[in-house]
């Protein structure tokens, strides 16, 4: 029987502290779902204690998610411990997972004390921890710069203290594969009531090591690896979930362990995650990238046909990527949506087919022949699209040429009532979002702005980005249409009301304060 490695994944965690606008209460449930799907041990969703919406995001992933251990990120202080506990209350399974830094840069600079009063509070935080839940990790920050005696000192007494995870860090993505595995060694080795614990690695990519080191650390006897989906988080990314699952499945043979990752979950959990956070992923990615299975050279295509095997050592089929590209028209019935869709792993509970079918439609008969590519952009952008929101869009009539200054006229209902406005700009999407701001009385400042185009050749949909400043915060918002000024319009609709919906909670809160 082969040892089982346990997959941790920290997308939610680790993977959106990296983000350049942080993800809505909404978008991190709907990744949490796709996440699990991929039936992962454990899910770290958020650092409940940093901020009222994470510590909700957290509860509500916590209570409708089912399948993972659901944990939480807490410092080794009482009252993240606390809010951590909390949190995770309703979980069908929670785990607290706890930290303080352990190697002499980061005591002496950032903690300024002793190796000695880091261990006094991870013991105590471990005990806080155990009267909310019997599941709690702790690891030793930047372990990997850590001296291996003093990580063997502070390990030991985390696990009689109650840990039953003990997790070593390569915090800043530094050390080489064989010394990581010595390091594990050193511990299994030195560390008397080591048998008591799951030993459990967390990489970073800053040298491109994160993959190489968790399969390292596995070979010399770790069982838990802590990833995310495509890779994000911190700077260069986290270890890549889909990369390591892949190399367990696809060499079992050599490495005597396995995982229980579904594979065929990974492409609709990368795409996915690509675009709710969005962080697209380099094309030559490996398992998920867009040219991951493509043969580009003759003798390459030639040797394919003749026996797969010659130059593909893995099927798109067992990763999810769809085998073949039917084409969909506006004479394709609901049937014909749904079996396809069913193949590209969404499952019905993933969208609303009366909104999906009225946007495949409207889609079909502007661009004739829709994609797979196109289903899934729509799943997800209807999913956001501002149904019941505070703001929706009515409709966008935008002039430019080459000669006069655009002009752009929206119609837009705020709160149910219907509203017009007028502006001009140097372009049509400036004169656009002069007439959203007029409407909406709020002067938003566009940081960036990413026109994006999904599918092939001229007849792909346009797919905006934006990131905007408003008061001090940073938001995102996303549009798709066959018009970009239309998907341009429709990222800033979803800008404004996510503004709208942080403003009525901060609202609500105050009047709290005061009543
Ligand atoms: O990189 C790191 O050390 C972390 C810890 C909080 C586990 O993310
Ligand atoms: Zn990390």
């Amino acid at each position: 029987m082969q040892d089982k490695v346990w997959i941790f994944d920290t997308t939610l965690r680790d993977g959106e502290q990296a983000l350049k606008a942080s993800l809505t209460e909404d978008d991190k449930l709907q990744l949490a779902h796709a996440i699990s799907r991929l039936n992962v041990d454990v899910m770290e969703v958020g650092f409940p204690v940093s901020s009222p919406a994470d510590f909700r995001a957290v509860q509500r992933i916590a209570s409708e998610v089912k399948g993972p251990i659901i944990c939480g990120l807490a410092r080794a202080v009482a009252k993240d411990i606390e809010a951590c506990g909390e949190a995770l209350k309703t979980a069908q399974q929670g785990r607290i997972h706890t930290f303080i830094a352990t190697s002499p840069l980061h005591l002496e600079h950032k903690l300024r004390m002793s190796l000695d009063d880091a261990t006094a509070m991870a013991v105590k935080a471990i005990k806080q921890a155990r009267n909310y839940t019997d599941d709690v990790e702790f690891s030793c920050e930047d372990a990997g710069r850590t001296p291996h005696d003093h990580l063997c000192r502070i390990v030991e007494q985390a696990i009689a203290a109650g840990a039953n995870t003990i997790n070593l860090p390569d915090t800043v993505g530094y050390v080489t594969p064989d010394e990581y595995a010595a390091m594990i060694h050193h511990l299994m080795n030195n560390v008397p009531n080591i048998d008591k614990a799951r030993l459990s690695v967390h990489c970073h990519n800053d040298l491109g090591l994160a993959v190489a080191n968790s399969i390292a650390a596995v070979q010399a006897g770790a069982r838990q690896i802590e990833c995310t989906v495509n890779g994000i988080g911190e700077r260069a990314g986290n270890c890549s979930l889909e990369e390591v699952a892949m190399i367990m499945k696809m060499r079992q043979d050599h490495l005597k362990v396995h995982t229980d990752i579904r594979s065929e979950e990974i492409y609709r959990a990368s795409r996915q995650v690509a675009k709710i956070c969005n962080m697209p992923v380099q094309p030559n990615k490996a398992i998920v990238g867009e040219n991951a299975f493509a043969h580009s050279s003759g003798i390459h295509q030639d040797g394919v046909l003749k026996a797969q095997n010659t130059y593909e050592i893995m099927s798109p089929e067992s990763v999810g990527v769809p085998s073949n590209q039917l084409n969909m028209t506006s004479r394709s019935g609901r049937h014909v949506i749904e079996h396809r869709l069913s193949e590209l792993g969404y499952h019905g509970d993933d969208y609303d087919m009366d909104s999906l079918y009225t946007s495949f439609l409207e889609l079909a008969d502007q661009k004739g022949t829709v994609y797979d590519y196109d289903l899934e952009a729509m799943i997800y952008f209807n999913q956001i699209r501002d149904k019941d929101e505070h703001y929706q869009l009515q409709y966008v009539n935008a002039t430019s040429n080459s000669q006069s200054v655009a002009t752009a006229t929206i119609g837009l209902s705020v709160a149910g009532e219907q509203k017009q406005e007028a502006a001009t700009g140097n372009g049509p999407v400036e004169a656009s979002f002069a007439a959203l701001a007029r409407l909406t009385g709020m002067d938003v400042d566009v940081i960036e702005y990413n026109l994006d185009a999904t599918g092939q050749g001229a007849s792909s949909l346009g797919q905006v980005d934006i990131i905007a400043k408003y008061q001090g915060r940073t938001y995102h918002g996303a549009g798709l249409a066959a018009d970009i000024v239309e998907a341009s319009v429709h990222a800033m609709v979803r800008v404004y009301n996510i503004i709208y919906r942080a403003q009525q909670v901060s609202n609500l809160k105050q009047q709290r304060k005061a009543g």
